[in-house]
């Protein structure tokens, strides 16, 4: 018997929210609400409206109508040329301009002025604008997921489209969210770690803050983009049901919860198909099963075919290979694809344009495109926010009894510290196209602490690479504090999860000097710790921005109660994580062939289903005070399979300070039928601050969608009937209760 003939309920991502304005003020989404309609109406009412004369030219330059009728009217304006002209942009990695005077870019389609169509311009990326020109560097995007606060992921998306607006963008790619397969990946700083619900959700979050500002947000790598060795030509290779409910998941999550304007789709093959030129991904997965309503455009350049057009991809990027004049007209002329199909993409991205409101400016002459104003970035306005995201999103790790640090230390005033690694001069960040080459403001860790312990404090600094140094020194201080630095960047992916024997030694000398040591870890994601029981604290702040030293610093202080919690598991050691064979990762044939055997048993689905104990799990993260989680209650004890599931818990803040807080519920799906559902899966979390003996009932709905298996018979995702076991808790592994929830 399948699991469609048991008259479990199916059904599919319903279009998203019934008005396409998020308003600036909005409140980040309640745990998991539900949203409805995929509007493209537009983004921001239209403030500028054409002459009558103008619209007589050009009707649709008239802002009273729809984003879609005005669609319409110009993409049945267009000739031949000019439809092709759509399909392709002008680029460079280092940044471009349109015109001298005109908007820095990473790349754009350029305007069509006989028509009025503004040039549509874009940049990176997910960490702050990046296009060569001075932005905020905000810390690595990982860290809003660590933060496990859906406000914040909306104040870092907006603060890049603030960025953004002010140098005359309209898009941004990001925010990138593949989830965290292997904890070697290369680019795992810039997403979202291993969790696909958490995943979406920050993705959402950051896409509302980022269109919230009139910036369109482009997801990506769509889909199953997961390393970077041979990442152009690797392909990885799944099962239906890993596809939909691991990799494709987030992206139907915050597709329906944000209504992006624009996904990238990914340089990989997914089962044999390049993800940008596959019907399958694009239309039938994309489109139609998660309702995704705005263009494509390529990542650079990962378009291998005239025919990509057909099979979804709307705009290939850096240029037009794939899709010159030529190659195109020579696909219609032998009958591979028609005009009304190319018409329906190039309608795709114009619907798009409209509704953020390009083309309702006043034409500049000059530039032969619309006029922009284009002004220096708010430097303090990022600051404070890049700074906010670190205090929110570092994770302390370990503390034995010595953090918070101060003026004095262990009942003594502190006469003298002891600082290592260049690490707390300049932060570490992650390398790549997220890389914000010219941050607009920068502070140093060594400084912050300076300013904190005084001038009767003295601050010796030793480089990491000098061990013996190190000892000596360490031996002086009252304690010591070692910056860990690990790079991690795209196009590489780490050969395992090592700190260089140069880190290890830094650190192994400072806590052979002084048992006083604490590490404050900059890295991309999980890293071995073979130090970790000669420390007495480790805090990590991944790669923590521009405003890196003021925000480790109150951390370290306690200025700042540590609030972060992990996004992905710290493996204990170099094999103890699930795709570790070479044919899983980087893949068999020489790493072309990535085969997902592990399937949806992923991340820490792997670790608790199989009973791993890893060195930090999913979830997991220290504070300066201490918290109770109750078990989970539920407001009815069965329902029907589309009904969101009501569950509470109580926090209470049983230490001296006030602090924040992650309580995270997760479920044990119903196993029927031979289908296996790992032990643990997260549904519902929330982030709250509570003062010393405060205590709170959290109440969260968990969205069906989070609930749901994949069938592959009936190609849709299901609730199926049965009993559901929830769990809460404070990290993956210590959790507690067992509320029951029948699905009827
Ligand atoms: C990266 C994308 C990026 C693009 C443009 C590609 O190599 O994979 O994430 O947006 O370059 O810089």
């Amino acid at each position: 018997m399948t699991l469609a003939s048991t008259g479990a309920l199916l059904f599919s991502a319903q279009p998203a929210l019934a008005s396409g304005t998020i308003p600036e003020s909005s409140p980040s989404t309640p745990a998991n609400s539900l949203a409805e309609t995929y509007s493209n109406t537009y983004i921001q009412a239209p403030t500028y409206q054409a002459s009558a004369e103008e619209i007589k030219k050009w009707p649709w330059l008239d802002s009273s109508l729809t984003p879609e009728a005005r669609a319409e009217l110009l993409v049945n304006a267009m000739n031949e040329d000019q439809l092709i002209h759509m399909l392709h942009g002008y680029s460079s990695l280092t940044g471009i301009r349109l015109k001298p005077g005109g908007p820095p870019s990473i790349g754009y389609i350029r305007p069509i002025p006989e028509l009025r169509v503004p040039a549509l311009v874009m940049s990176d990326g997910p960490s702050g604008l990046r296009n060569g020109e001075p932005a905020t560097a905000l810390p690595a995007p990982i860290t809003q997921a660590a933060s496990f606060n859906r406000e914040l992921a909306q104040e870092y998306g907006k603060t890049i489209a603030q960025d953004s607006a002010d140098r005359g963008q309209d898009l941004i790619f990001g925010p990138g969210f593949n989830l965290a397969r292997n904890p070697q990946a290369g680019r795992t700083f810039e997403y979202f770690g291993e969790d696909p619900f958490l995943s979406g959700t920050i993705a959402a979050h950051n896409v509302r803050g980022l269109q919230s500002a009139g910036i369109m947000a482009t997801l990506k790598h769509y889909v199953a983009n997961n390393q970077e060795t041979n990442r152009t030509q690797n392909n990885s290779q799944m099962d239906q049901r890993t596809l939909h409910e691991i990799y494709e998941m987030p992206f139907r999550y915050a597709i329906r919860e944000s209504q992006p304007a624009a996904v990238m789709c990914a340089y990989n093959k997914i089962n044999g198909d390049t993800a940008c030129g596959s019907k399958k991904t694009l239309v039938d997965d994309l489109r139609g099963l998660h309702k995704f309503g705005g263009f494509v455009v390529t990542d650079y350049p990962a378009a291998w075919s005239p025919l990509d057009i057909k099979n979804g991809l709307n705009v290939e990027l850096p240029g037009g290979f794939w899709t010159s004049k030529a190659k195109i007209t020579r696909a219609v002329a032998k009958g591979q694809m028609t005009w009304d199909e190319i018409r329906g993409r190039v309608r795709e991205t114009l619907t798009q344009m409209f509704r953020f409101g390009l083309f309702d400016h006043p034409w500049d002459e000059k530039l032969n495109d619309r006029q922009r104003d284009i002004k220096p970035v708010d430097a303090e306005r990022g600051n404070q926010v890049a700074q906010r995201a670190v205090e929110e999103g570092a994770v302390l790790l370990k503390n034995d009894g010595i953090l918070p640090l101060g003026k004095t230390f262990e009942g003594k005033p502190v006469k003298r510290v002891l600082v290592v690694g260049s690490g707390a001069k300049k932060p570490m960040s992650g390398g790549g196209s997220s890389n914000v080459t010219s941050p607009v403001s920068s502070d140093s860790a060594i400084d912050a602490l300076a300013k904190r312990l005084g001038k009767d404090v003295q601050i010796d600094y030793k480089s990491q690479w000098d061990p013996v140094g190190i000892k000596k020194a360490a031996a002086k201080a009252d304690y010591v504090l070692v910056f860990a630095t690990q790079i991690s960047t795209e196009l590489i992916d780490r050969p395992n999860l090592d700190f260089l024997p140069h880190m290890n030694n830094a650190v192994k000398a400072a806590a052979a000097g002084n048992p006083n040591t604490v590490v404050v870890v900059q890295a991309g994601g999980p890293v071995l710790m073979p130090w970790l029981n000669d420390v007495r604290g480790v805090l990590d702040v991944f790669y923590p921005g521009q405003a890196a030293g003021e925000a480790t610093v109150r951390l370290l202080t306690g200025e700042v109660n540590p609030s972060g919690r992990l996004p992905q598991t710290f493996p204990a050691t170099n094999s103890q994580f699930p795709a570790n064979t070479r044919a899983q990762f980087p893949g068999a044939k020489l790493g072309f062939e990535a085969r997902y055997t592990e399937g949806i048993m992923m991340g820490y689905r792997w670790y608790t289903t199989m009973g791993q104990k890893p060195a930090f799990p999913f979830g997991y993260g220290l504070s300066y005070t201490t918290f109770e989680v109750s078990e989970p209650t539920l407001a009815a004890s069965s329902g029907q399979a589309d009904q969101p599931v009501t569950v509470s818990v109580q926090v209470k803040n049983t230490g001296e300070r006030a602090g924040a807080v992650a309580p995270q519920v997760y479920v044990k799906k119903p196993s029927v039928r031979g289908i296996q559902t790992p032990v643990r899966e997260l549904v519902a979390f929330d982030k709250v601050t509570l003062q010393p003996g405060e205590s709170k009932t959290l109440t969260m709905k968990v969205d069906p969608m989070q609930l749901s298996v994949w069938n592959d018979s009936t190609k849709q995702y299901q609730v199926t009937p049965g009993k559901y076991r929830f769990v809460s808790g404070l990290n993956v592994e210590e959790v507690k209760g067992n509320a029951t929830y029948t699905v009827r």
